[in-house]
Order: C-alpha cells, then sequence, then structure tokens
C-alpha cells in the first residue's frame, strides 16, 4: 500500500512528497514538530501535544499555521489514509520558505506544514518491552533550548548513532554537574529500591515530556511516589528498575546502563505496571 502525506495544503504520494529546496526547515533546521502515539487509530494525548507546540512556536516567533482544530482534522486524515491503527502520526512545522538569509523572512512567508503517519508493529513493540532496552550514557553537547522541539536534531542523531554502535537502543546525556537530562528522544526515569519513581524535573534541561506528564498523573492515581530531582548515572545503574518515556515508545524498560545491568536485567515490576496503566490515563481523540 502506498503511503500519503500532506505538504502544504495538499494530500500526495509519499514518495512524490517533497518540499522547496530554500525550506527553511531544510536550510536551517529553523521549524519544529511533534509526534503522537495513534492507537485504536486515534491520537493519544493530541491536546497536549498541541498544547506544546504553541509554545514551541511561539519561543521561536513562528506564526501558527492555521487553527488547532485544521491540524487536527489534517492529521486524523493521514492517519486515515495511510490506514494506521497502531504507530505514529509526525506533525512538522517550519518559518517557511524564502531565500536563504540567516535573519527572519518578511512576515509576508507563511509557515510550511508536513504530516506523515506510519504504523508500527504492535506486537514487536510488546516483546521489545517484554526485554527491555539498553542506554548508553554520554556528556551532554545540546543548546540549552531542549525545552523548545526544535527539528534541529543532529545532536541526537549522534548520540543514538553511538548508541546503535554499542548495541544500545537510546542514549542518555549528562550533564556538566554529573547529572543525567533525558535521553536522545526520550525522557529517563529510575525507581528507587523503595520504589520511589525519579525524574528530573522539568526545566530548560530536557523537553516537557507528554508521556511524563501523563505519567505523573498515573502515578498520582495508583499511588506510586514521585520524586522529581536530577539522578547520575551511577544512582540509575544501582537503581532497582529504570524506563523510559515518550508517544511512541510509551513506557519502556531499561535494562542495561553502560553495560550494566540494573535490578535483575528484566523489566521492573513498578515499570510494567506503568506501561500497562498509562492508556487509561491519556485522552484519545
Ligand atoms: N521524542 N525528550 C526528547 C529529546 C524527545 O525527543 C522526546 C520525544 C521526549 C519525550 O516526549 P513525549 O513524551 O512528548 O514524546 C523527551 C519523539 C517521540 C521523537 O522525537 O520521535
Amino acid at each position: 500500500m502506498s503511503r500519503t502525506a500532506y505538504v502544504n495544503g495538499r494530500y500526495c504520494d509519499l514518495r512524490d512528497a517533497c518540499v522547496n529546496v530554500e525550506d527553511r526547515g531544510y536550510q536551517f533546521a529553523d521549524g519544529v514538530y511533534e509526534v503522537c502515539e495513534v492507537r485504536g487509530a486515534r491520537l493519544v494525548d493530541f491536546p497536549r501535544h498541541m498544547v506544546r507546540l504553541q509554545r514551541s512556536l511561539r519561543e521561536l516567533q513562528i506564526d501558527e499555521p492555521m487553527p488547532i482544530t485544521a491540524l487536527a482534522i489534517i492529521m486524523r486524515e493521514v492517519v486515515r489514509r495511510n490506514r494506521v491503527t497502531y504507530g505514529i502520526v509526525y506533525l512538522q512545522v517550519t518559518r517557511g520558505v524564502a531565500r536563504r538569509d540567516h535573519a527572519f523572512p518578511p512576515s509576508s512567508v507563511k509557515p510550511s506544514v508536513v504530516v506523515t503517519a506510519r504504523a508500527l508493529d504492535y506486537e514487536k513493540k510488546q516483546q521489545t518491552a517484554a526485554t527491555g532496552i539498553k542506554v548508553i550514557t554520554l556528556a551532554e553537547n545540546r543548546w540549552p533550548r531542549v525545552d523548545i522541539k526544535s527539528v534541529s536534531l543532529l545532536p541526537n542523531v549522534l548520540a543514538k548513532q553511538e548508541a546503535r554502535e554499542k548495541g544500545a537502543y537510546e542514549a542518555w546525556y549528562v550533564d556538566s554537574d554529573g547529572f543525567v537530562t533525558e535521553g536522545a528522544s526520550s525522557n529517563a526515569w529510575i525507581v528507587t529500591k523503595d520504589g520511589r519513581a525519579v525524574t528530573r524535573s522539568v526545566d530548560r534541561g530536557i523537553l516537557a515530556g507528554i508521556t511524563r506528564a501523563v505519567l505523573v498523573e498515573v502515578m498520582g492515581a495508583v499511588q506510586i511516589r514521585l520524586e522529581e530531582r536530577p539522578f547520575t548515572p551511577a544512582e540509575a545503574r544501582e537503581a532497582a528498575e529504570a524506563f523510559v518515556t515518550s508517544a511512541s515508545q510509551i513506557v519502556m524498560p531499561v535494562v542495561a546502563i553502560d553495560g550494566q545491568v540494573v535490578g535483575n536485567g528484566q523489566p521492573g515490576g513498578i515499570t510494567r505496571q506503568l506501561r500497562e496503566e498509562f492508556h487509561r490515563f491519556s485522552a484519545f481523540s
């Protein structure tokens, strides 16, 4: 089955989908994005993703390309046309097309909008969750505004590649004070031996993950104690459990950090419980 993308007002075959070479997303990574999970052909926690999108746009002084209600229609339509029941939908908004010049283009230049959707293999994902993933740690080398969900992801690309080359799936950044900030495409968590979930608070060192925010509510409801504070790789390696959160992974157990097994090397009980409970607390639209 051929895949469909939405590009600047048109639905087209993904193979023919293209943007102008002078799109500022292509030239300068001057744009932002969102990734929503798709479950039962519906968008998971869409309103929260749109609030974050609006904030990212505001921080970069990019105009909102259209009302959120219109974006919702397009994203649902791309999901429908690609017959995605389980997977992800990707939205990218850039500052638009203009002659290459670093400073902002005239206000007449309209933002570009691209939407794609992709089915994921549910069973495979569940299998990965049943065995857990490995992570490596590396020095934080991103710009300080990682709170903006910018498409400027080169450090993240390099971090993921390093993880792959070391047989791991995710890379955790460590700041200059020796604390884990977050993963290259996820938020980082540990569970202490006495059952408290620990994750860094939402400051400018991390992206305010939507999955993270919903999980905080899950924890309140199922009475898992939460501690929002930084932790070191050493504390993480000695923790009872570890996991990452993101729209595409939801709650994904981490079973090894820098080659050292976490807990007994199996996904932890609290991590599994949180993964199972998650969608009872997420919003479907
Ligand atoms: N990644 N931190 C970073 C650096 C991320 O890229 C992501 C998401 C998260 C988790 O955010 P959320 O729970 O809202 O997905 C944290 C997406 C999925 C991606 O880049 O594909």
